[in-house]
């Protein structure tokens, strides 16, 4: 099985956590793609109510092509569950998100939702975070300065860049800087400092935020309580 096969896997299985009636926050990214396509299907099959709640203008755009009917984070009372991808999660259940730079939406929608499920392929387990780059969201102005401060820090930064080599915007027009660090010792520290800058609205951590894990295996999908 591909990377691509057991992404599918998980995507299908995690419709199975989705019922009437439910009003669930979708991530993004490649998983999250068949997990949206599988949930339209399922909606017009079982003939079912469901919100969707999306977390970038891109799944926004693939959900409406599904059929699934979709409320803002602030247009709903609360939300029931939400099923995203991730980049790296660690041995203790934390992650690194934003692959996609949908970090700030994904983590508006998982703060505001009962449940968190992240769906995977097998590559994103790892022991520590940190191989994969860290994503810092920060807006346009001053984002040199922090870039700097980040360089004297020795986090190894480099802004995102588009296939054209213009700096990637966020779907709210900020900036990514990456962040190179190859092992986190401390995520929760790490977290808060990166914060605390100015000119930084979020970054990728997603620290104590999951509850369920669906991995994608070649023996089929593994579920892990977290
Ligand atoms: C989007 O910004 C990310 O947080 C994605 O959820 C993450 O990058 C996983 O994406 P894939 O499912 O494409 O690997």
């Amino acid at each position: 099985m591909n990377q691509d096969q057991l992404k599918q896997q998980v995507g299908n299985k995690a419709v199975d956590l989705i019922h009437d009636q439910m009003i669930v926050g979708l991530g993004t990214g490649s998983t999250v793609k068949y997990l949206v396509e599988a949930l339209g299907e399922k909606i017009k099959h079982e003939n079912l109510t469901i919100t969707g709640v999306v977390t970038s203008k891109a799944t926004a755009a693939l959900a409406q092509k599904c059929g699934i009917s979709l409320k803002t984070v602030d247009q709903v009372d609360h939300i029931d569950l939400t099923i995203d991808g991730a980049d790296e999660i660690s041995s203790d259940y934390q992650g690194i998100k934003g692959g996609g730079a949908a970090l700030l939406f994904e983590k508006i929608v998982a703060t505001n939702s009962q449940k968190n499920i992240w769906i995977v392929d097998q590559s994103k387990l790892v022991d520590k975070l940190g191989k994969f780059p860290l994503p810092v969201e920060v807006i346009p102005y001053g984002s040199q300065k922090i870039f700097e401060r980040f360089v004297k820090e020795d986090y190894q930064p480099t802004f995102r860049l588009t296939s054209t080599g213009q700096k990637k915007k966020t779907d709210s027009g900020n900036y990514i800087i990456d962040l190179h660090l190859q092992q986190i010792k401390h995520p929760h520290q790490l977290a808060l400092k990166l914060k605390r800058q100015v000119g930084v609205v979020e970054q990728g951590l997603f620290l104590d935020l999951v509850n369920m894990i669906i991995v994608g295996t070649v023996d089929g999908p593994k579920i892990i309580q977290a």
